[in-house]
Parts: C-alpha cells; sequence; structure tokens
C-alpha cells in the first residue's frame, strides 16, 4: 500500500474538457494526505478557473512563466524542486508532445525539464487523437524516460465517440499517485516530540538554560516525518533551521513545553521527550532587571514539573520515551528513570564522552526497556534518529498486538 502522507503534488493542468475534473482530483489528492499545488497552462484556464483550483488547494495557482510577481513568490526552480510528485491531469496530445521533445516554452513545461522529481501524466483526448502513431510514439518515449502514465480509460467522450482516451477517473488517479510512494512505518501516526533546552527566567533579561542543541530532537522529527507521522515539534530555542513539513511549537520555558505537550499529547501515538528540560526555575521573576547592589546573591530555586513523567501518568497515555543523559552507571540509571517515570523506552548516552551526545553530530545510545536492553553502535544522528523511529515503531506495533490480545 502506498500514501500520499507529507508528500507535495504539483497538479499540472492542461487544456481539455477533462480540466472540469481537476477540481475533484485536488480533493482525492488532499484526501490520500497531499499537499497540492497547481499550474495551469493558459488553455487550461479556458476549461476551468484558476480561482476554482486555488480556493480548493488552498495556495496561489501558477500560470506564467514570465510574471515578475509570481517569479517573486514561488519560481519555476522553486515549484520544480517543492515537488515530490508532478501529476499531469488531464494531459493534452499537445503538451505530451512538448513534454516529450523537452520544450520549455511555458510554466509547466519548464517546472518538469527543471525537476528531478517523479512525473506522471493523465492522458486526456479524443480516441482517435489516443491512437494516432505520433500519440504512441511520444507516450513510449516518455516510459522510456521513466514517466508514469496513468490510464486513459475507455467509454464514452464529449466529443461523443466511444473508445479509449478518457481522463481516469480522479480517485484512481489519486491511488495511482499514492501507489508511487511507499507507505512509511508511521503512516497516519501523530508523533510529539519536545526539544532544545529550556530557557527559566531570572528578570526580564536574565534566565538559566544548558548547552543542548536539538539536534537529536529535530533529527528524530524528521525521521518520523520521514516514516510517515504527522510530527508535532515542541522546541525550545535552537540554533536550527526549522524542519519542512513539521508543526513547530517554539517555547521557552519548561512550564509552557508541558502546557504545548498536553496540548498535543490528547491523540497522539508517541511522545517522545528529547527536550534537555532544567530542572529547576528561579523562585520567583523579577519585574526589573537585578542591580548588582550586593557581593551576594542568592537565587532560590524550585523545581520544574517532569514532562515525560507526566505524559506517562496520563490515563490515555501515548507510547512514552525518554532520554538519560548519564555521566556514569548508564545501564543502571538509565533502567531506575524507566521505572520511576514509568517510560516505554529510554535511549541512554554517555555525556561524559565529549565525542557524542550534547551538541555533537554523533551520538551513541543504549536502548532500555522494561526487562531488556540493546546497545547501538556510535553513528551520525540522523541516521540515529531513522534507526530509533524503526524501533519505536515497531515497539509501537507490539504495545498494540499485546492491547489487542488482553
Ligand atoms: O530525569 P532526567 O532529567 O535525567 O530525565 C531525562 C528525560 O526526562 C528526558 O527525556 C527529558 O526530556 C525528560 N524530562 C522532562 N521534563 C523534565 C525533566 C526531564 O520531560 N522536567
Amino acid at each position: 500500500m502506498g500514501s500520499l502522507r507529507n508528500k507535495r503534488v504539483l497538479l499540472g493542468v492542461t487544456g481539455g474538457i477533462a480540466a472540469y475534473k481537476s477540481a475533484e482530483l485536488i480533493r482525492c489528492l488532499q484526501g490520500d494526505g497531499a499537499q497540492v499545488r497547481v499550474v495551469m497552462t493558459p488553455a487550461a484556464t479556458e476549461f476551468i478557473t484558476p480561482l476554482t483550483l486555488q480556493a480548493l488547494s488552498g495556495n496561489p495557482v501558477s500560470l506564467e512563466l514570465l510574471d515578475t510577481a509570481a517569479e517573486a513568490a514561488m519560481g519555476h526552480i522553486e515549484l520544480a524542486r517543492w515537488a515530490d510528485l508532478i501529476l499531469i491531469a488531464p494531459a493534452s496530445a499537445n503538451f505530451i508532445a512538448r513534454l516529450c521533445h523537452g520544450e520549455g516554452n511555458d510554466l509547466l513545461s519548464t517546472v518538469c525539464l527543471a525537476s528531478h522529481s517523479a512525473i506522471a501524466v493523465a492522458p486526456a483526448m479524443n480516441k482517435h487523437m489516443w491512437e494516432n502513431s505520433a500519440t504512441q510514439k511520444n507516450l513510449q518515449q516518455l516510459r522510456e524516460q521513466a514517466v508514469h502514465i496513468f490510464g486513459p480509460a475507455a467509454g464514452y467522450q464529449a466529443c461523443g465517440d466511444i473508445g479509449e482516451g478518457r481522463m481516469e477517473d480522479p480517485a484512481a488517479l489519486s491511488t495511482m499517485a499514492s501507489a508511487l510512494f511507499s507507505t512509511g512505518l508511521l503512516s497516519g501516526k501523530k508523533v510529539v516530540i519536545t526539544a532544545g533546552p529550556t530557557r527559566e527566567a531570572l528578570d526580564p533579561v536574565r534566565y538559566i538554560s544548558n548547552h543542548s542543541s536539538g539536534k537529536m530532537g529535530y533529527a528524530l522529527a524528521r525521521a518520523a516525518t520521514e516514516a510517515g507521522a504527522n510530527t508535532v515539534l515542541i522546541s525550545g530555542p535552537v540554533q536550527l533551521e526549522p524542519p519542512e513539513r513539521i508543526k513547530i511549537i517554539a517555547v521557552e520555558s519548561a512550564a509552557d513545553m508541558l502546557s504545548a505537550t498536553l496540548e498535543e499529547v490528547e491523540g497522539a501515538d508517541i511522545f517522545i521527550a528529547a527536550a534537555a528540560v532544567a530542572d529547576y526555575r528561579p523562585a520567583s521573576v523579577a519585574e526589573q532587571k537585578i542591580k548588582k547592589n550586593d557581593d551576594d546573591m542568592y537565587i532560590q530555586l524550585v523545581k520544574n514539573p517532569d514532562i515525560v513523567a507526566t505524559v506517562a501518568a496520563l490515563a490515555e497515555r501515548p507510547l512514552t520515551v525518554g532520554f538519560a543523559a548519564e555521566t556514569e552507571n548508564l545501564e543502571h540509571y538509565a533502567t531506575q528513570k524507566l521505572h520511576k517515570k514509568n517510560l516505554d523506552l529510554v535511549i541512554a548516552n554517555d555525556v561524559s564522552d565529549a565525542t557524542i551526545g550534547f551538541n555533537s553530530e554523533d551520538n551513541r545510545v543504549l536502548l532500555v526497556q522494561p526487562g531488556t536492553s540493546k546497545a547501538l553502535p556510535t553513528m551520525n544522528k540522523s541516521l540515529l534518529a531513522t534507526k530509533l523511529i524503526e524501533h519505536i515503531a515497531a515497539l509501537l506495533s507490539s504495545s498494540k498486538l499485546k492491547t489487542s490480545q488482553s
């Protein structure tokens, strides 16, 4: 089974009567999980209005290659990069010929030329145009260029003929598009991840924090999304590029992180606490900047709420995963944390080794679960994130199996 979850489909609409079905096709693609943007050829606008397709896709429709305003918003190269799939439906005989010959004389053909993503065409034309040897030769060449040909279907045609050349139904086209992408391990699952440090204010200009870079949590969010999850990343202040296709909630303090987490874990399948939450916060926050009047200064700290333990204690709780950063007795402390916080998995790492963990590109972890543990070798945080997501997805399906058997 394939899926369009988290995928971006650029729908190319060319001039043909079947263009009226593009409106429903947008709905089907979105229903299968895709984000959709539309490019229309000038002839397509004679059959259906850009406004209709704009309203349905929720994005501006791109029409002209040489339009400075449109190019400034999202130019042809950006559109080409944006798409995971370019689906041309309906694809007229004329557009198929132009695509086949590598022409770039309008926006849609230029985007196709500039793109490295998958391209699929859904031919829609009169049966004689379809049967014409020139059209068939062009299609054969497109197949050799690894362009996917969806359909056409046979039946009544707008011109009164009966035969091959009708555009495939929108629902069938969306299923064919989905089949180009394999279903991820977390397809349709909601994953909530905390990342980065928290900042605990002392006064309007000062705070207590730590050196967490957020890299591990961000890599996990990317890997979960890659696996098809609907990911929410609750992030403390970090110097990282916000990952695409992920809902990011920016927070500062542990209290903010807790309230965002409690809101988002409702209905979530997995919660991963990768944030380095400050254990304590100043008992009070001075309204004005604290002046250096005294030689000594004392700050009273109070304990912060434990976010991961709070989630693990919920009656309806997601599979809950925590991290343990330790400088000694790694397995022992991680096991203690697992039981004390009632977690399903603790990902433990030794922070006394400066080549791994905090702020570094690499990490080496020990996976601690009730009754078992497993060491993973040192690897780059992004590869590690993929391995961890695979492990967590397997844990989720085995826990679901246990619940349904009990
Ligand atoms: O107890 P310790 O802080 O070592 O536990 C680390 C784990 O607990 C991490 O997963 C961290 O994100 C989580 N944690 C939390 N809220 C806190 C402290 C830690 O969610 N206040």
